[in-house]
Parts: C-alpha cells; structure tokens; sequence
C-alpha cells in the first residue's frame, strides 16, 4: 500500500483547502456571472447560497473524508456503501472536465503574466487574437499542466501546504491594494453600485443556476475534493470552524474581486457600465486596463505580480482538482503516486483541447451546441462549464448530503464532528447542519437541479 501522507498541520489544511476554493472561481469567474446574471441580484443569491446551503455541503465533504482517509470513491466503499460509490466517480468525472477548461483560463493567466511584463496593455483591445493563438496559448496551458502535476507529485505536505501557505496571503493584499485604486478612479461609484445595490426584478431561473453553479465550484464542493483534503486532516482539527473560515476567506475574495473590477468598467465606460456583460474575457479585459491607467514600468511591475499571483491562486486550485483522481488511482489501483500524476494530468490535457480551440480558432468548437429556445451558440468551454458546474456539482453536493444524513446517518456525521470540536454536541450549530443536511440542502439542490436540467437542456423554463 502506498504511503498517503497528510497536512503536517492545523493551518496548513486551512490554507490548502482555501488555496483550492479561492482561485480562477473567484477572480476570473465571479465578476463574470456577476455581470452577466444582472449584478447585485446575482450577489445576493451567490451569498445565500454559499452561507445556507454550500457551507452544509462543506462540513459534511470534510467529515466524510476525514472519517474514511480516503479518496471520494474509496470513502463510500469503506463506509460500507459501495452503491454509493458512483457519486465519488461523478466527482472524480467532474473534477476530470473542470480541470480540462480550468487550465485553458489559467494558461491564459499565465500568458498575462508576460504580456504586462513588456508593458503590453493594449492586449485588452486584443483578447480575442491572444485566445485565437491556439499555439502559443496551448504551450502556456501545458506548462501550467506540467507545474500542477510536478506541485502534486511532491506530496501532500511538501508541495500542496507550502505553497499555499505564502501565497493565499500576497494575494490578498495584492487585491486590496488594487481595490483601495480602482475606488479611486471617476466614475467608480456607479460600477459599485451595479455591484451592490440589487434590482431583484433581474432574477430569473437563469441567475439562479448559475449563481448556485457559481457557489459551488467556487467553494470547490460537489465533486469530492474536499472529502479528498479532509481525509489528509488529523482528528484534532475542528472541521466545523475550519469549513468556515474556508467559506468565508473565498467568499470574501470574491466580493474584494468584484470591488476591484466593476469600479474599474464604471471608470472604463464612463459610468455607462457598457462591456460589463462581455463574458468570459471580462477580467482579461478590464485588468490589464487598470495596469494601463496607472501606466509606465509601475503599472506593468503591478501587472505583472497580480498575474503571477493569479496564476498561484489557479495552481492551488489546479493542484486540488488534480489531487482528487490521483488520490483515487493510488488508493484503489495501487499506482505509484508520480506515475499516477503524470498519466493523469496528460490526459487532462488531451480533454482540454477542445475547450482552446473553441475561442474563435475552431468554429467547430467555437459554436459547440445551440440549446433548445437559445438564439445563438455555446462555445465549448462554456458547454462544459455548464455541464460540471451548473449540473454535475449541484448534483453531487445533493447526493452527498443525502447520502450523509440518510444512509450513512446523522448520528454517525455528529460524532465524525465533535472531533476536535468538543462542544459541538447541542450546540445551535449542530441543530442547523442536521437540518439542512438532512432537508434543507437535499430538497432545494435537488429543485434546482431539477430546474437546471430542464432549462438549460430541455429548453423549459417552470418561471
Ligand atoms: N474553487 C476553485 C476556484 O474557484 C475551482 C475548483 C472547483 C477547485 C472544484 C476544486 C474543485 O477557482
């Protein structure tokens, strides 16, 4: 049996659990779906979301993972549920098609990093030739790929810990510093107020979906990543606290993240917010103007170290997606650890293909599937985004509560609890988890996904 390793300590599973919530998810995807789900309305659902239902799902991902010390498909086996293993291999397939798109967005970062290094802050007026250099940004993805797998390789400790620990940190301030400008500049006000102030006659069963999709694979839940970390964790680690602290140093990178950006489109657009809709491009688009403004070898010094931590961010993310399938073919197929790494992130690779070529190089990809009552095509990326985030992970997050409060039962994820947690036993706290793990979560996931389903692949819509 091959050594499995774990976190050397109380802080380094905290910050390695939030290097892989806090990523791509938060800088590149947030602001995104905020503009395009009608701004405020969309930030309210997304922090419901978090708070009520995604928090639950955490808890419960970390104690079932820390219970069993093993990988989300070997967890349910060894509870005596091997029926259930089939919602460890839909995490383990989704982690598969998330890693896939992900490291496109992060070989783009990566490019970045370079691109504000010469001072090239025109590349904002040039995103969509940057993304159709399939070539260049295909190298840059696989180097990415390649940093994740030798970062994995090394271990739970020595690779995964340490990174995070540094990183998470700079990152932060590197954001408030931004934030503290951008606020700065005319016309910020009215990009925080498209951010903050909410105009609920934006919602619909759209801004749903994709808000829940949002809190999800943002949180890095549903697909047995976290089951993954916490089966690293030691007994004496308070999971409830830890999962807090988790949720709300993401949630609240986010929120920094759309202070950085809409402030910077109401300065852009002279306070019309026009372009604040644009998708996927969105941050690729706005920063780099930001590094413009302040402009000179300041502005490409400052540009050059948000990219690069960035791209740390996404690694500590990366690293996490990456982790979960080979923790499932050490523990269950008896791989060396480094031959596992390496097979796996190549084939992830492959998959990723069609997501780069699927920005305007392939029109193939590019206009991948047209969904039933939608007027214009979905790029393939984006098909597989809404496929693993907006579907797959609710999904999973559902049935693994159910699967927690029901089958393997209550009591059972309690007790896995007051590990470390010695009050934790008829506190308020437990009342609440025990009702949204068993009810609360299972009923309104379920709904969505249900919703989910038939809107965005059946064309109807129950609103
Ligand atoms: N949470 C990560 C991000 O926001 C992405 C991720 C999803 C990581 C699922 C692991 C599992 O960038």
């Amino acid at each position: 049996m091959a050594t499995r390793g774990g976190f050397s300590s109380r802080l380094g599973f905290i910050m390695a659990a939030a290097g892989s919530a806090v990523g791509l998810g938060n800088i590149w995807g947030f602001p995104y779906e905020v503009g395009q789900g009608g701004g405020a309305a969309f930030v309210v659902m997304y922090l419901i979301f978090c708070f009520v239902l995604c928090y639950p799902v955490m808890v419960t991902e970390i104690a079932i993972g820390r219970k069993t010390e093993k990988n989300p498909v070997g967890a349910f086996n060894a509870l005596g549920f091997k029926k259930w293993n089939f919602v460890g291999k839909m995490g383990i397939f989704s982690g598969f098609l998330i890693l896939s798109f992900y490291n496109v967005i992060a070989g783009w970062a990566f490019g970045y990093v370079y691109e504000m290094a010469i001072g090239n802050f025109a590349i904002a007026d040039h995103f969509s030739e940057f993304v159709q250099d399939v070539f260049k940004v295909g190298a840059y993805g696989m180097l990415f790929m390649a940093t994740t797998a030798f970062v994995v390789s090394k271990g739970i400790s020595g690779g995964i810990e340490k990174a995070a620990k540094f990183l998470m940190p700079s990152l932060l301030i590197m954001i408030l510093l931004i934030v503290g400008y951008s606020l700065t500049l005319p016309n910020a006000m009215d990009g925080l107020k498209f951010y903050l102030i909410p105009d609920f006659s934006k919602l619909s069963s759209e801004v749903i979906i994709n808000a829940l999709g949002q809190a999800f694979f943002s949180l890095s839940l549903g697909m047995g990543a976290l089951i993954t970390y916490g089966s690293y964790v030691n007994k004496k680690e308070n999971i409830v606290s830890a999962a807090a602290f988790i949720t709300l140093a993401d949630v609240g990178i986010a929120v920094l993240a759309g202070m950085m950006i809409f402030p910077l489109i109401g300065f852009m657009s002279g306070g019309t917010m026009d372009g604040v809709g644009s998708g996927p491009g969105l941050i690729f688009v706005t920063l780099p103007q930001i590094f413009g403004t302040i402009g000179g070898t300041f502005g490409a010094i400052a540009g050059t170290l948000f990219f690069v931590l960035l791209c740390f961010a996404a690694l500590t993310s990366t690293v996490s997606l990456l982790e979960v399938p080979v923790a499932y073919v050490v523990d269950e197929k008896n791989v060396r650890r480094s031959r596992a790494v390496w097979l796996v992130a190549g084939a992830i690779f492959l998959i990723g293909i069609p997501s780069l070529l699927g920005n305007g190089y392939s029109d193939f990809f590019s206009n991948f599937i047209t969904y039933p009552g939608s007027e214009t095509a979905t790029d393939f990326l984006s098909f597989i985004a809404n496929v693993a985030n907006d579907t797959l992970l609710p999904l999973g997050g559902c049935l693994i509560v159910f699967f927690a409060a029901h089958i393997w039962k209550k009591h059972n994820l309690d007790e896995e609890l007051s590990h470390g947690a010695p009050n934790y036993k008829g506190s308020f706290l437990q009342k609440y988890l025990n009702f949204a793990v068993g009810y609360l979560a299972p009923a309104v996931l379920g709904f969505i996904f249900i919703i989910t389903v038939l809107k965005t692949y059946f064309g109807v819509d129950i609103f």
